[in-house]
C-alpha cells in the first residue's frame, strides 16, 4: 500500500493516507513524552518495538474475537490500519494500585486489586486528559450510551485476554489504556498497545518494564522495551 499525504501527527505516531479512504497507515515514531508533553525525549528503536509488539497483541485479540483496526504489518515502522472516527475517550483498565490510581486514593503502588477497575479520561492533549464519566461522555457527546456500553464490554474482555497473554510471558499487567474509533457502523480498537501505554511489571520481581522508567528516569529504557519486546514476539 502506497504511502500519501499526512494526515495527523500526534507525540508518538504519525498518520499518512493511502489510495484507499477506508485505510491509512500509523508510522511509529521513537519520540516520547511523558506528563502530558512537559517531559521529552527519544528512546531509541521504540517505534519499532512498538509496531511489533502490537501487532502481535492486535493479531492476538482478533483471534479472540475482539475487533480491531489492524490491518497489516508493513515494515518495521509502518501498519496499515483501517481508517477511524476516534472516540475521544480513552479506557484505561488497572488490576493493581499504580500511577494515578495511586496518587488519587493514597495508596502505594503494587496492592492487587479485588477487581478490575475500569476509567474513562477524555482524550484532550490541551486539557491534560482529564477522568471523566459515563454522564460527561453522554452530555458532551463524545459517544452514545450503546457505545460506552460497548467501551466498557471490550475494556474488561481485553483486559481478562491481555492478563493472560502477558502472564503467560512472565508479565504482570498492571494498568493500560485503550483507544476506540467508528469505522463502518461499527466500533473498532485503535492506536497500538505496547509500553508506552500499559504499565507492565516482571512477574517475578515486579520490575518496571514500560514507560514509567522514561517518566522517572528508572534508566534501561531501551533495555527493558526490548525485553518485553522478546517476551511477547519470541525473538531477537
Ligand atoms: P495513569 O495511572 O497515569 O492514569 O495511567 C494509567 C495507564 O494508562 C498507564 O498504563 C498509562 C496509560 N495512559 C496512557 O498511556 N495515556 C493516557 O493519556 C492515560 C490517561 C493513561
Amino acid at each position: 500500500m502506497k504511502r500519501m499525504e499526512q494526515l495527523y501527527e500526534g507525540k508518538a505516531k504519525i498518520i499518512y493516507a493511502t489510495e484507499d479512504p477506508d485505510q491509512v497507515i500509523q508510522y511509529f515514531k521513537d519520540d516520547a513524552s511523558a506528563f502530558n508533553g512537559i517531559k521529552k525525549g527519544t528512546i531509541v528503536d521504540k517505534g519499532v518495538i512498538n509496531n511489533h509488539i502490537s501487532t502481535t497483541i492486535f493479531k492476538f485479540l482478533e483471534g479472540q474475537g475482539v475487533p480491531t483496526h489492524f490491518v497489516e504489518h508493513l515494515n518495521d515502522r509502518e501498519m496499515l490500519v483501517k481508517n477511524l472516527d476516534i472516540i475521544l475517550v480513552e479506557v484505561v483498565l488497572r488490576n493493581v494500585v499504580a500511577g494515578s490510581l495511586a496518587k488519587r486514593m493514597g495508596l502505594p503502588e503494587g496492592q492487587k486489586l479485588k477487581k478490575p477497575i475500569l476509567e474513562f479520561y477524555y482524550k484532550s492533549d490541551e486539557l491534560g486528559d482529564p477522568m471523566i464519566n459515563e454522564y460527561h461522555i453522554i452530555e458532551f457527546d463524545l459517544a452514545t450510551a450503546e457505545e460506552i456500553q460497548c467501551l466498557r464490554n471490550y475494556g474488561f474482555k481485553v483486559n481478562t485476554l491481555m492478563m493472560e497473554f502477558f502472564k503467560e510471558r512472565k508479565i504482570r499487567l498492571v494498568d493500560f489504556k485503550l483507544e476506540f474509533g467508528r469505522h463502518k457502523g461499527e466500533i473498532l480498537l485503535g492506536d497500538e498497545i505496547s509500553p508506552d501505554g500499559c504499565r507492565l511489571w516482571h512477574w517475578d520481581t515486579n520490575e518496571k518494564m514500560d514507560k514509567d522508567r522514561f517518566r522517572f528516569n528508572l534508566g534501561k529504557v531501551e533495555e527493558k522495551y526490548e525485553e518485553v519486546y522478546h517476551l511477547i514476539c519470541g525473538k531477537s
